[in-house]
């Protein structure tokens, strides 16, 4: 597909299903986001694709986060979010993980460059044929979340990118 034809026809999935990217569809999707400008070369940005426990923790941790902010949310919903969220195939969560001991650039320019980063991620996957959903939520504040997947309480969750098969 062409760039202009990608940006062009570029549109959020709202319902994914199996398949998800394959390894090597993953990788190069992978590398796009990698690509990004990046101010200082810091590479900010950390691709964390969920799989085996730290999927089920993510998914459990995303969906009590979403109970913090509606505290009447039952039981049954909150078992209904879970399998919502898990319903994606692929998930990778976008992390910024900012420098600030070693770095002068700042931190809106880190974070900048991992929305450019999320950007090409979107972009390669829909080149690929794949539906994405970018998506944050009450989880991308939430440090048992960040917690889940391997980030510190300050550093940032810029998306929750949700991959697979558009669903017609
Ligand atoms: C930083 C960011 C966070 C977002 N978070 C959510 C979200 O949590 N839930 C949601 O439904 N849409 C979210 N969106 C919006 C969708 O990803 C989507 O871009 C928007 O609905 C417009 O649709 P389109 O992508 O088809 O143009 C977010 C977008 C951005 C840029």
């Amino acid at each position: 597909m062409e760039l202009s034809a990608a940006i062009d026809t570029r549109s959020s999935a709202g319902r994914l299903t199996e398949p998800g990217p394959t390894p090597l569809h993953l990788d190069r999707i992978l590398k796009a986001g990698a690509r990004a400008p990046d101010h200082g070369r810091l590479q900010p940005w950390r691709f964390i694709v969920l799989e085996g426990a730290m999927r089920d923790t993510f998914i459990r941790a995303a969906a009590e986060a979403k109970r913090v902010r509606l505290p009447a949310m039952t039981d049954e919903q909150l078992a209904a979010e879970r399998e919502k969220i898990g319903r994606s195939p692929t998930i990778v969560v976008v992390g910024c993980a900012v420098n600030r001991e070693q770095s002068k650039i700042p931190e809106m320019e880190q974070f900048a460059a991992v929305s450019a980063a999320v950007q090409n991620l979107f972009l390669s996957a829909h080149d690929l044929g794949y539906g994405v959903m970018w998506k944050t939520g009450a989880a991308a504040y939430d440090p048992h979340v960040k917690a889940a997947v391997g980030l510190k309480p300050d550093d940032h969750i810029v998306a929750i990118l949700h991959l697979g098969t558009r669903q017609k």
